[in-house]
């Protein structure tokens, strides 16, 4: 039988899981299990990369694992990032395969870089700028064909697919597989409250609808309060704010009402009050489902954890095999037991 293609995705463990994590990226990494061999990683020491408390960060990476399984990722497709510490070890192979000057311009690092500097500790660590970096291990360790994730991820797998190509010319022969995007029809969702930039826990509170956190009369609130006008469409353009609620509309499957509202956008009867209504509801619903599943999953705490632990160390052999290869490849030595 001919092997499936491999799938590979990570998010960071920092905090909620948002609907634009879910619509851009999450809901595909359901999708493609079917199809695909996928593994997924919740990515502990990518978390480091901004100002962080240890004790938050182990709460966040489980919390992150529960949430994942309860919108539908099996268990035994997640790993943990730091128990399979072969990422930071090819890393540092990747480091010396990667150029100092594409680094500085990822966008990326450019927005984080400023967020921190203008914070009251002005800290940058050289771990932010080496972000993509260990985010390319993460994904030829692998040797991952496809990788489901957001618009604002095309840069860093750029990135990577360079990284493989010079590592390939080094070693003269193609051993790393060159790994392509794989996009949701909804790659970019925006903020409610700002529709001119993406929906992020980064920018605060209001810039993010969370899947777990937010309860109904939150997100009725949110989506109620949604910006329409922004002021700067041309007449006749649909604004970015309504253009939003429709996508939220179509990736939440409400197939129906979204061309019902739309059949009233186009021709001129569309009331905001209702798509707002019909956006809320499909969320409300959305979220009472996941929650009922995540209740599910708390009660059985203990195994859950159990067998994250033994998925990370099942996925960790593909790693290992990956890394010896590398360290024969480019000259350096492997400790043989
Ligand atoms: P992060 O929360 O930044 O770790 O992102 C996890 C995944 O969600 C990545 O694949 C991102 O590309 C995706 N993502 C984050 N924000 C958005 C957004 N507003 N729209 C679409 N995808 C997103
Ligand atoms: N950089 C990604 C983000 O900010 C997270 C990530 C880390 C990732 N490693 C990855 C995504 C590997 C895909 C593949 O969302």
């Amino acid at each position: 039988m001919e092997k499936r293609k491999q799938v590979l995705s990570c998010i960071q463990p920092t905090g909620d899981i948002h609907y634009g994590n879910y619509f851009g990226a999450v809901k595909n990494w359901v999708q493609l299990q079917e199809k695909y061999d996928c593994v997924y990683g919740v990515v502990d020491y990518h978390a480091m990369t901004a100002p962080y408390t240890p004790k938050k960060l182990r709460e966040n990476t489980w919390e992150l694992i529960f949430n994942l399984i309860a919108v539908g990722v099996e268990p035994s497709n997640l790993f943990i990032q730091s128990l399979v510490p072969e990422h930071a070890e090819l890393c540092w192979i990747f480091n010396c395969f990667t150029s100092y000057g594409q680094l500085s311009r990822m966008t990326q690092f450019k927005d984080k870089s400023k967020n921190q500097s203008s914070s009251d500790d002005s800290f940058i660590s050289a771990g932010l700028l080496d972000y993509p970096v260990l985010q390319a291990a993460d994904i030829l360790i692998y040797k991952a064909d496809y990788v489901p994730v957001g618009k604002d991820q095309e840069q860093h797998l750029e990135l990577s697919r360079n990284i493989a190509q010079r590592f390939n010319n080094q070693v003269g022969q193609e051993y790393f597989v060159l790994p392509e995007t794989l996009y949701t029809e909804t790659p970019k969702i925006a903020s409610t409250a700002d529709p001119t930039r993406k929906m992020s826990k980064s920018a605060g509170e209001k810039h993010y609808i969370s899947l777990f956190k937010d309860d109904e009369t939150r997100i009725r609130k949110k989506i109620r309060s949604a910006v329409t006008d922004t002021g700067e469409n041309k007449e006749g353009e649909m604004s970015a704010g309504i253009q939003n609620l429709f996508t939220l509309l179509k990736a939440s499957e409400k197939i129906t009402e979204h061309n019902q509202l739309m059949d009233g956008y186009n021709s001129g009867t569309l009331k905001y009050s209702e798509l707002k209504e019909a956006v809320a509801e499909a969320l409300v619903e959305l979220s009472a489902s996941f929650k009922v599943k995540k209740e599910e999953l708390l009660a059985n705490k203990k195994e859950v954890k159990n067998q994250i632990k033994a998925s990370s160390a099942e996925i960790r052999k593909a790693a290992q095999t990956t890394v010896k290869e590398v360290k024969d490849l480019c000259g350096i030595m492997n400790v043989r037991f």
